[in-house]
């Protein structure tokens, strides 16, 4: 499979236009590079489902804080443009920040209320730059379907409310989460754990699934106790700090007064140098949701 990388706009957008021009159903993925397999889900999915996917790599300067990880945050395009070849995308945007932003951006796009809780209070400012490129983004490739992982389930539910409030031409669809056989959901940060680290990171997931089974096994409808029984399990580990522990709607991601339908299981803590976040869904046996 042949892949086209484009770095001007202009060029682009011809490209996406011209696949429309064509009937073509345009599959977009949005990344930040340093590709594996959880993006390559992604684009196995829209290849599946699209004619024409069009992949974005671009590290996004807006949505890190001033202590974040700009500098150092992991790229190979050269990797990248074989990874999402072999997935099935047909052509990669890899712009650079003096290409995409000819003059300094002085337009931010916020969404309310989701942005505040969770990865918000950690990050201010994140779901900003967010919602700002994945705009940007959006206006560049035009009518399309647009895959986003549950792994960034906070920004997932931030993209769906922004495109329905914008009434943005495109379909957001969210995809699940890739973990390595021990449980690790896969990111780029991964890269940064020592091998100490790397061999505790899993106790991240396993937190998540101790707070499923207080839920569906223990019949726990009381999100404080479940957000205490995720946070029990990974104080356990010495070389994790937790960020957060959270019980949450699976829509507004706010906690519920009591357990009674499918809740999403949220949780950030760092190890090292390292941020880590992950998410469950739980749904307790008495529900009648499926
Ligand atoms: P990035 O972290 O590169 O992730 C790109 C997409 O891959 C996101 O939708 C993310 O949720 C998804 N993804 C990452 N790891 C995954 C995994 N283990 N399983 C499934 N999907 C996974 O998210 C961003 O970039 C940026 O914020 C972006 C949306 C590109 C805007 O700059």
């Amino acid at each position: 499979m042949t892949l086209e990388l484009i770095e001007h706009a202009a060029a682009w957008r011809k490209a996406l236009d011209a696949a429309r021009a064509r009937g073509q159903r345009v599959g977009l993925v949005p990344t930040m590079g340093a590709l594996h397999a959880g993006h390559m889900s992604l684009i196995r999915k829209a290849s599946a489902e699209c004619d024409l996917v069009a992949v974005t790599d671009y590290v996004n300067p807006l949505q890190f804080g001033p202590s974040e990880d700009l500098a150092s945050y992991p790229a190979d395009l050269a990797r990248d443009c074989e990874l999402a070849a072999e997935a099935g995308a047909q052509v990669l945007f890899a712009p650079t920040t003096a290409e995409l932003w000819p003059h300094a951006p002085t337009t931010s796009v916020r969404v309310e209320g989701l942005t505040e809780a969770l990865e918000g209070s950690s990050r201010p400012g994140h779901f900003d730059g967010v919602a700002t490129i994945v705009t940007k983004l959006f206006s560049l490739a035009g009518p399309c379907w647009a895959y986003f992982g549950e792994k960034d389930y906070q920004q997932l539910a931030v993209v769906r409310r922004m495109a329905a409030d914008l009434s943005l031409p495109v379909e957001v669809i969210g995809c699940p989460i890739v973990r390595d056989p021990d449980g690790l959901a896969l990111s780029s940060r991964n890269a940064y754990l020592t091998s100490d680290e790397r061999q505790v990171a899993p106790h991240l997931y396993y937190a998540l699934l101790a707070g499923k089974r207080a839920i569906e096994d223990d019949v726990v409808h009381d999100p404080e106790a479940v957000a205490e029984a995720m946070a029990a399990s990974l104080a356990k580990q010495a070389l994790f700090t937790l960020d957060y522990a959270e019980v949450t709607d699976p829509d507004d991601l706010t906690r519920p007064g009591r357990i009674e339908a499918e809740v999403r299981l949220l949780m950030a803590a760092r190890i090292g140098r390292t941020r880590l976040i992950d998410n469950l869904s739980a749904t307790p046996p008495t529900s009648t949701d499926s």
